[in-house]
């Protein structure tokens, strides 16, 4: 504390000359020579991190000056003033956010005791505030040298991510590399944003793992962004660099309510709601073998630039995203024709579940577009357990009790009519093209099954066949049969679909159903 002698106090300007030399203290994380060697690696620092994702002069640091406590392995040395995180609070497009940002410049930003408790801090804050909660990772894992205190703190904030889970949106955005414990809170939390050549994500790194089972990996094959995002689903989004990464951050939020009481922000619509594309009504082929973009049908139908795909490079064979109709946000479910006919495997199953539950805990009404053969056929898939993977969808969707409207554009065979927001998982309206066809099976397959053993010994097979697979198309291979049943609500034209959808959108703006009280159900997992 400076003086200008031995007996008098300090002046004012004494006392904030010295909170200034505190905070640049605070600013300094790991000192120079660390920041130029993240600089040098292509990544920014924590502090220019925060700046970069929140609105200009809104930040609000909370613990600039907490240190570590321990003294072990030289650690009483090695004191930095916020230690290895960067906490606070501030502004997304004006909506409030809390927010953190592990600092590499100081000890690897490893997870220390101190930065568990101002991670803890920051976490019960969002959720007294009901606000998201935003981590930028830059993490090598539990601080090796605080033992016990880091894998406790840990704990803590995996214990937070799972109370936080459906009351506030957490995103983790991944901005290194992360190991051990910097993974499963980001696992935890509801998307996972990589960027492509800096973000890693491992529980055990390439060394542990050649000493462990002698296999060779290197990093970027076992935890890079490509690796999760189109391999093990852990990564939701990808992008080429940290400001991409970070004005993807922003965009997702800007479809997320605040929190599971609030709705989503809602945009002033420029598209008209009554606007019909005629490209739809050819969109679908009429014959069933031949594929097509279900992308085309999605931006045909929602406002016009409004989809944001989520999983983009994951399980192909499923689309799931966010989307705005007359400005609402809603959620998007639908099979992609383009890739494995749309059919649906143990990755899709996962995809569209965990996106469905995501939309129904934060009220956003889900639309689905159906176009599936069913379920994919093979030992791979029912030892790998198709069974429990694919029950996840129709849990998904009999417990969502949000707005749920479905548009059968083409295949809706056997298990896949069921599961993907039939009418009996409860959904609101379901909607069917001229080129829909809900039955069992395809027609060819059922007379196959039905028929094989009189076709084999009769004398005009191919005409009995051809006369037999007719009839079974007649039957089947249109939605009327569905339509004079209730299966279905409406067989409308293609081009109908957006005001169609909007119309019963709003009209269940404010619906209201209650499930049996239960302290939770039990997913298959
Ligand atoms: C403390 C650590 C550290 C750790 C690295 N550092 N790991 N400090 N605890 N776990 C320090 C380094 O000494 C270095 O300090 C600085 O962080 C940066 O590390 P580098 O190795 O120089 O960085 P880089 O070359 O980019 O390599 C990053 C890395 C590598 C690939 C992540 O550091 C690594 O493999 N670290 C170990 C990862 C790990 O196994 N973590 C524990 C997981 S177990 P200086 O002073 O030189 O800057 C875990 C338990 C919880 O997390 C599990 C719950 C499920």
């Amino acid at each position: 504390m400076p003086q200008k002698d031995g007996n008098s106090p300090p002046t004012h300007q004494d006392l904030l000359n010295e909170l200034d030399e505190w905070r640049a203290k605070t600013q300094a994380g790991g000192g120079e020579k660390r920041i130029e060697t993240q600089h040098a690696k292509g990544k920014l620092t924590a502090r220019e991190r925060i700046d970069m994702l929140l609105d200009k002069g809104s930040f609000q640091e909370v613990d600039a000056y907490t240190t570590h406590r321990h003294t072990d392995f030289g650690m009483d040395k090695k004191r930095h003033p916020g230690d290895s995180v960067v906490t606070g609070f501030g502004k997304i497009d004006g909506r409030r956010v809390c927010v953190f940002a592990q600092d590499f410049t100081v000890l690897g930003g490893s997870f220390s005791e101190v930065q568990g408790q101002k991670v803890a801090k920051i976490m019960d804050m969002a959720m007294d505030a009901g606000v998201p909660v935003i981590g930028l990772n830059d993490s090598v894992g539990a601080r090796i040298q605080e033992g016990v205190y880091s894998l406790a703190a840990y704990a803590e904030l995996f214990w937070r991510n799972t109370q936080a889970s459906g009351v506030i949106p957490q995103i983790s955005v991944m901005l290194g590399p992360c190991a051990g414990g910097s993974v499963y809170s980001p696992g935890l939390t509801d998307f996972v944003i990589m960027t492509r050549g800096s973000s890693h994500m491992f529980i055990t790194g390439p060394e542990v793992i050649k000493t462990v089972t002698r296999e060779e990996v290197d990093l970027e094959t076992l935890g890079g962004a490509m690796t999760h995002s189109t391999v093990s689903g852990v990564a939701h989004f990808t992008a080429d660099d940290e400001k991409e990464t970070i004005e993807l951050t922003r965009k997702l939020l800007s479809y997320l309510p605040s929190n599971n009481a609030e709705p989503a922000p809602a945009v002033e619509p420029t598209d008209p709601a009554w606007r019909m594309d005629d490209a739809l009504n050819t969109v679908v082929p009429t014959d069933p073998s031949v594929a097509y973009d279900m992308r085309d049908v999605i931006h045909g139908v929602v406002d016009a630039d409004s989809f944001l795909e989520v999983h983009e490079h994951f399980a192909e064979n499923a689309i799931v995203g966010f989307a705005r109709m007359h400005g609402q946000v809603v959620g998007i479910v639908a099979q992609q024709p383009l890739v494995l006919a749309g059919v649906i495997d143990i990755d899709a199953s996962d995809k569209m579940a965990r996106f469905i539950r995501f939309c129904d805990a934060f009220n956003i009404p889900v639309i689905t577009f159906v176009d599936s053969p069913g379920f994919l056929p093979g030992t791979d898939q029912e030892h790998g357990g198709i069974i429990r993977h694919g029950a996840k969808i129709v849990y998904a969707y009999s417990e969502a009790t949000v707005p749920k409207l479905t548009v059968v554009t083409r295949k809706a065979y056997g298990g896949a009519y069921i599961v993907m927001a039939s009418k009996y998982t409860r959904t609101d309206m379901v909607y069917a093209w001229p080129t829909a066809e809900i039955a069992v099976m395809g027609a060819e397959g059922a007379v196959n099954i039905l028929y094989r053993k009189s076709l084999k010994n009769a004398e005009n097979a191919e005409e009995q066949r051809a006369e037999l697979v007719s009839q079974f198309q007649e039957k089947f291979s249109k939605p009327y049969a569905a339509a004079a049943s209730g299966h279905v609500d409406d067989v409308i034209k293609p081009a109908e679909t957006r005001p169609k959808l909007i119309a019963a959108l709003e009209l269940l703006r404010d619906k209201q159903v209650s499930s049996p009280p239960k302290k939770h159900g039990n997913i298959p997992l």
